[in-house]
């Protein structure tokens, strides 16, 4: 490596909502999953991560929005950069910066980890291609593998580190989509993906939920390709539905929802039966992810806005992948 330069590079993510949701690993460690998911990335959500190998650091350095990183943040980016790095004594520093406040419940992982895999394998003067890089994000945060291509992603489960990527099904501009992210709580969840992914095996509907998948992931890539909403609401709220009756299900017990993200999903319901094209999905958290076609956003923005359980509205279109920058 040359030491005249100092190896750097940063490179700007997005994080993706998913359609078809990814809960419950076939192997933690590597993060291969027991289904294959399907997710859009959020244009308007971005992540920018610059990393520097110095030989002057004793220890990794990581600093997120301005603020050194807790020690179990800073320990999961240096595990992901030993699987980086050719020389492990060589430490880095790490600086983050997200357009949207940290700790308002939006994942933030897919696009750290897709940001983090971008720019510390090129600074480490590794040249990867996407598939490659799509595996890499993966081992940092599952989601973060669909961070990698543009558009509308598909993540297949695959059985192994090797066929375990994610690669773009439609460009951004295949179909104008929009996420209305309606905050509900601030609050940090209780417990995070990874521990949930472990619990997800001891709910009795599990088994009966990753079985199914296929078959959802197909329709929802259908819709997706003939931009047949109806179709694609439909399908999208089972699976978030199917993936939070695993959590209540589980042992221990994980509800994410609050009273304002049922009264979100009930209203949908009703504007969707009044004629609006307008469907949820949620994640690990209790915030609500409306997603509808670009024409209705302004409509389904104004009704969302006169919800008083609404803290704040994040509104995004289709993203790209990952890139340096
Ligand atoms: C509910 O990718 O955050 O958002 O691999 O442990 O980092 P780790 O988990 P993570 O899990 C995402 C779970 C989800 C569904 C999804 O994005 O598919």
């Amino acid at each position: 490596m040359d030491t005249e330069k100092v190896p750097s590079a940063s490179a700007i993510a997005h994080p993706n909502i998913a359609f078809i949701k990814y809960w419950g690993n076939r192997d933690d460690t590597l993060r291969i999953p027991m289904n294959s998911s399907l997710s859009m990335n959020l244009a308007a959500l971005t992540t920018t991560t610059s990393v520097e190998f110095r030989p002057d650091l004793k220890e990794d350095d990581l600093v997120i929005d301005g603020q050194s990183a807790s020690p179990q943040a800073l320990q999961r980016v240096s595990s992901f950069l030993d699987l980086i790095r050719s020389e492990k004594h060589l430490k880095a520093i790490v600086i983050s910066n997200n357009n949207y406040p940290m700790g308002t419940g939006i994942a933030s992982s897919a696009a750290a980890f897709a940001a983090l895999a971008a720019a510390a394998s090129q600074a480490a003067g590794l040249d990867l291609d996407e598939a490659a890089l799509s595996r890499l994000a993966r081992r940092g945060s599952g989601s973060a593998c669909r961070s990698i291509p543009t558009g509308f992603v598909e993540w297949q489960a695959g059985s192994n580190d090797e066929d375990s990527y994610a690669h773009s099904i439609a460009s951004p501009e295949h179909w104008a989509l929009v996420d209305l992210i309606a905050v509900v709580s601030s609050a940090h969840k209780s417990v995070g993906s990874s521990t949930g992914h472990t619990l997800a095996a001891s709910s009795p509907i599990q088994h009966a939920r990753v079985a199914d998948c296929a078959r959802r992931l197909e329709i929802c890539r259908k819709t997706i390709l003939e931009r047949d909403f109806t179709a694609f609401a439909d399908i999208v709220e089972l699976d978030s539905n199917l993936m939070h009756a695993v959590m209540m299900s589980s042992s221990p017990r994980l509800l994410y929802w609050e009273p304002a993200t049922l009264a979100i999903m009930s209203e949908i319901q009703t504007w969707r039966a009044e004629g609006l094209q307008v469907c949820y999905t949620i994640d690990a958290g209790p915030n609500v992810h409306v997603l509808c076609p670009q024409e209705q956003a302004d409509e389904v923005e104004t009704q969302l806005q006169a919800m008083d359980s609404i803290q704040t509205i994040y509104r995004s279109s289709v993203g790209e992948g990952v890139r340096l920058v």
